[in-house]
């Protein structure tokens, strides 16, 4: 049965049609509004406006639920691996073996990345943060597989972009920090898994035989596992809204890799661990520093806490800091700002400031701590994330082709100076 709501401006009612999804959430579509009524909508920061209708993710941010193609990511952290819940968010489906035998097949054919490549890359100072070299490589693809810039391209054509940036994101991804701290890049080892390849070419190095330590790959497995996918996050809408204007795959996700850079994004878990450290050098006072996260004329924010969606623990940080025991305990780790963090936590969850404003812990409050026990450093864990976020990126990229979107172009209103003659230059 059709829904419509009522919205009466002018002497004129105007019936708007309401969406229902699948799980019964519900919106305006206002796609005809302007048309009827000359009016448009205006929502800084899109905190009340979906951009699209998806079948990817689901989140319920009042419930801390998040689920991939239907499936809860608390299953899928505790029972799959990370190339597993890329075929599943990207196609839609968990792969029969054979399908995931192929899939990984493919993948494993080409982690390899042109020679030329590593030209661009010497080219950064080594002082480039690895996430400006891992947006410039991933868009310089284009340079090397042209064919990726035709959007009238079939499917397979599409699939084999798919298949190249997925493979080669751990190769580049290495040699960003292979780059920062000087040393010779490492080629990948397609004996391994894509984690263990991935760990083996960040840090092997020439003089010594590496081994991947099993604790390591199955913690980063799990970490990429929780980052894969969103739904209209920040940079994901950046991968949409470029893709929409039938920009390739390659430059879409350059330019999500940007925008994930932002330290009130992806950047936070960098953030965090520079917060704690912080706090830490500063004597460890912990309800010092929630004062000042409290203090609305103090710029400083408890990073790794808040989110848009979730009024609920983000459930991405109850597995996160599980693991961050589990892992921390595994390799021996102690990391007192693990500790601090813990104590940050439980200020904040007894804080009316926080409690009233919904503020919980974030995906990105324990990433770091995990990151820098799997010796990643601070300067690598937003390009972690755009790891992990990469088949979330490539899935919502590909659903908003096969659905023939319209390119985003917003509206606005217009607040500037109404019209006025040119004055010459003498007269002013
Ligand atoms: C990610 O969207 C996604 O799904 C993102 C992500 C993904 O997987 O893609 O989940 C990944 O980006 C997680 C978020 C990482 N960012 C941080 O941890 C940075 C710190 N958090 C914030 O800056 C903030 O919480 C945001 C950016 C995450 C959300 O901001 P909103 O939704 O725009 O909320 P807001 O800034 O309007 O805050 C509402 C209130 C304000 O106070 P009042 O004006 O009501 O008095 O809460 C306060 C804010 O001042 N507030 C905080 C706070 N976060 C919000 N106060 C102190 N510390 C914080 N961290």
């Amino acid at each position: 049965m059709s829904e419509f709501a009522e919205l009466s401006f002018g002497g004129k009612t105007y019936q708007i049609p309401v969406v229902t999804g699948t799980e019964n959430e519900k919106a305006l579509d206002i796609s005809k509004l302007r048309a009827q009524s000359g009016l448009i909508t205006l929502d800084y920061g899109f905190k009340n406006t979906g951009s699209t209708s998806s079948a990817i993710t689901f989140l319920d941010g009042e419930k801390g639920i998040l689920r991939y193609r239907g499936y809860s990511i608390e299953e899928l952290a505790e029972n799959s691996n990370f190339l597993e819940v890329a075929y599943l968010i990207i196609y839609g489906e968990l792969p029969t073996k054979q399908e995931f035998d192929q899939f990984v097949k493919d993948i494993t054919m080409h982690t390899m990345v042109h020679e030329e490549v590593k030209s661009i890359l010497d080219g950064f100072p080594s002082k480039a943060h690895p996430m400006g070299v891992l947006s410039s490589l991933i868009g310089a693809l284009t340079a090397f597989y042209p064919e990726a810039l035709d959007p009238s391209r079939s499917a397979d054509e599409v699939n084999m972009s798919i298949i190249r940036i997925l493979a080669k994101m751990p190769t580049i991804a290495a040699w960003t920090y292979k780059n920062e701290i000087g040393h010779p890049v490492n080629y990948p080892d397609n004996s391994l898994d894509y984690c263990s390849n991935f760990l083996k070419m960040m840090f092997a190095v020439p003089s010594d035989k590496y081994e991947t330590d099993p604790v390591v790959s199955d913690a980063l497995n799990k970490l990429l596992i929780l980052h894969a996918d969103h739904e209209q996050n920040c940079s994901t809408s950046t991968v949409r809204v470029v893709g929409s204007s039938h920009s390739s795959l390659y430059s879409s996700v350059s330019a999500g890799i940007s925008a994930l850079w932002g330290p009130l994004h992806g950047g936070a878990n960098q953030a965090v661990i520079e917060m704690l450290e912080g706090i830490k050098a500063d004597g460890g006072d912990t309800q010092k520093w929630m004062d000042k996260a409290k203090d609305k004329n103090d710029p400083f924010r408890l990073m790794g806490f808040g989110h848009r969606v979730y009024k609920n623990f983000d459930p991405r940080a109850k597995i996160i800091k599980k693991a961050a025991d589990n892992v921390l305990n595994k390799l021996g780790v102690h990391d007192p700002v693990l500790e601090i963090a813990k104590g940050l936590e439980e200020v904040a969850l007894k804080d009316d400031y926080f409690v009233e404003r919904k503020l919980y812990p974030n995906v990105d409050f324990y990433s770091g701590i995990i990151y820098r026990a799997l010796g990643i450093p601070t300067q690598m864990f937003t390009v972690m994330f755009a790891m992990g976020r990469l088949p979330g990126w490539i899935a919502q990229w590909k659903e908003m082709r096969e659905n023939n979107e319209p390119i985003g172009r917003p509206r606005q209103v217009y607040v500037g100076k109404n019209h006025r003659p040119y004055v010459n230059i003498e007269n002013r």
